[in-house]
């Protein structure tokens, strides 16, 4: 659906009246947004969960829902962006923590559970021969990404336009975020093998590694073509690089994360998110002569350093989860359920010119007609129809983001996916704007 001269101003006009239905409504989240503004830019310590007038305010959270401070419940279908896999209050990983509790915290030392989790971790990912753990995704490619230059003694790191590996590792619209981390970068597009290929063979005596995502999340749920990937991960090893795969996102594609399937075996990659129980999480790690650098009974080994990258709340929670819970029909089901709801969402949203993307349970949906391959076919995407749609689906009881991203939960069912499908087509038919 092209947008004319009126449905730009049925939008605007549409869209003020939801943010001010979703103001009135929430009176305690206003006044807790006022105060936090006093004490944090913007009221905010996590960028991407703001959203107009003021972002929601959860006060608790149970299975598959989240309540807010003025009691309205919502299905969670954003899933904490992938790290919310077991949902919010597993009886399992509840119980794994209250026991770790009980051994006390902060040992200022190495304890039982780091190992048992490193070694499920090791079984779990073929790539994976040694590993060691951080606090959060973008510590975990902050040290892969430097672990790469000291290995090659190279500067520069290619990486997706549009790629996403933290907050200090952002790339869009040509350029790196101003935040980041100030490493030597070569930009390639995503899905586009000459373009890609060329820029690599021009650079490939700076290129320490190849950093990449099988499926772009951040930069809107669309995933790479496995030849793409592969040509990547060639062209890495032709230059001396390594190939890093950030399964941060991704590893929850396949029990044994989404290299196998891609017929990719990385030198290195990056974990996170939903391994770590739904507690902060990172880690990195892969070849063993590569990851050997760090072994501190070496002389000359690499530092790598973070009180908290053994924290036994995380370790306790990350084993329950992959011990008990996810099971691989679990999983497998998981994303079938995520292709089912993309494929279905495909085909309903087609008529109100939206379409939606992603891998099993990573599920994009967007104001654009597609084909999606690359971040570029996003361009047209109007955010005023995405804010839209997100206020509208808020009222009716989701919460997916408002970029238009899905990481379900093993909380949340089938029923609920036919719901929130019957829900979408709803909102969407009553727009006039669209
Ligand atoms: C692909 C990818 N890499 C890295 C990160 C960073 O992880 P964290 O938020 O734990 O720092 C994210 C977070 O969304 C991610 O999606």
């Amino acid at each position: 659906m092209g947008s004319t001269a009126t449905d730009a101003s049925a939008l605007a006009r549409e869209l003020a009246e939801a943010r001010e239905r979703y103001r009135v409504a929430r009176p305690v989240g206003a006044a807790l947004d006022e105060q936090a503004r006093e004490v944090m830019p913007g009221g905010n310590t996590r960028s991407v969960l703001y959203h107009p007038p003021f972002p929601l305010r959860i006060a608790r959270a149970y299975g598959s829902m989240i309540v807010d401070v003025d009691g309205f419940e919502y299905v969670d279908l954003l899933g904490e962006y992938t790290a919310g896999l077991y949902g919010h209050n597993d009886p399992v990983i509840l119980d794994a923590v209250r026991e770790a509790l009980n051994d006390g915290l902060g040992f200022g030392a190495h304890n039982t559970r780091e190992l048992v989790l490193a070694r499920l971790l090791v079984e779990r990912f073929p790539a994976l021969e040694l590993v060691r753990f951080t606090n959060s995704g973008t510590e975990a490619n902050l040290m892969a990404v430097s672990l790469a230059r000291a290995a090659t003694g190279r500067p520069a790191i290619a990486v997706i336009d549009g790629g996403y590996h933290g907050g200090l590792l952002t790339f869009g619209g040509g350029e790196g975020s101003p935040v980041n981390a100030p490493y030597e970068t070569v930009l390639l597009t995503y899905n586009d093998i000459e373009s890609s290929r060329a820029a690599l063979r021009a650079s490939a005596d700076r290129i320490a590694a190849v950093v990449v995502e099988s499926t772009l999340g951040s930069g809107g749920c669309i995933p790479g073509s496995p030849e793409y990937l592969r040509m990547l991960q060639d062209e890495a090893r032709a230059a001396g690089a390594l190939f890093i795969l950030d399964e941060v996102m991704t590893s929850r594609l396949g029990p044994h994360g989404s290299a196998p399937g891609l017929g990719l075996e990385p030198d290195l990659i990056t974990l996170g998110k939903y391994l770590g129980g739904g507690l902060t999480f990172g880690a990195f790690g892969g070849r063993a002569d590569v990851m050997a650098a760090f072994d501190p009974s070496k002389p000359g080994a690499l530092p790598h350093a973070g009180t908290f990258n053994n924290n036994v709340l995380t370790m306790a929670a990350g084993i329950a989860g992959l011990t008990h819970l996810l099971t691989d029909d679990a999983l497998n089901e998981l994303n079938a359920r995520g292709d089912r709801l993309r494929m279905t969402l495909r085909s309903l949203m087609a008529p109100y010119g939206w379409t939606a993307s992603g891998s099993g349970s990573m599920v994009g949906f967007h104001p654009v007609t597609g084909p999606i391959t690359r971040p570029a076919d996003l361009a047209d995407a109007d955010p005023g129809r995405r804010e839209l749609l997100f206020l509208d689906l808020l009222e009716r009881g989701w919460r997916p983001a408002l970029r238009g991203f899905i990481a379900l939960s093993l909380a949340v069912t089938d029923d609920d996916v036919d719901r929130f499908i019957d829900d979408v087509t709803t909102v969407l038919a009553a727009r006039s704007s669209r």
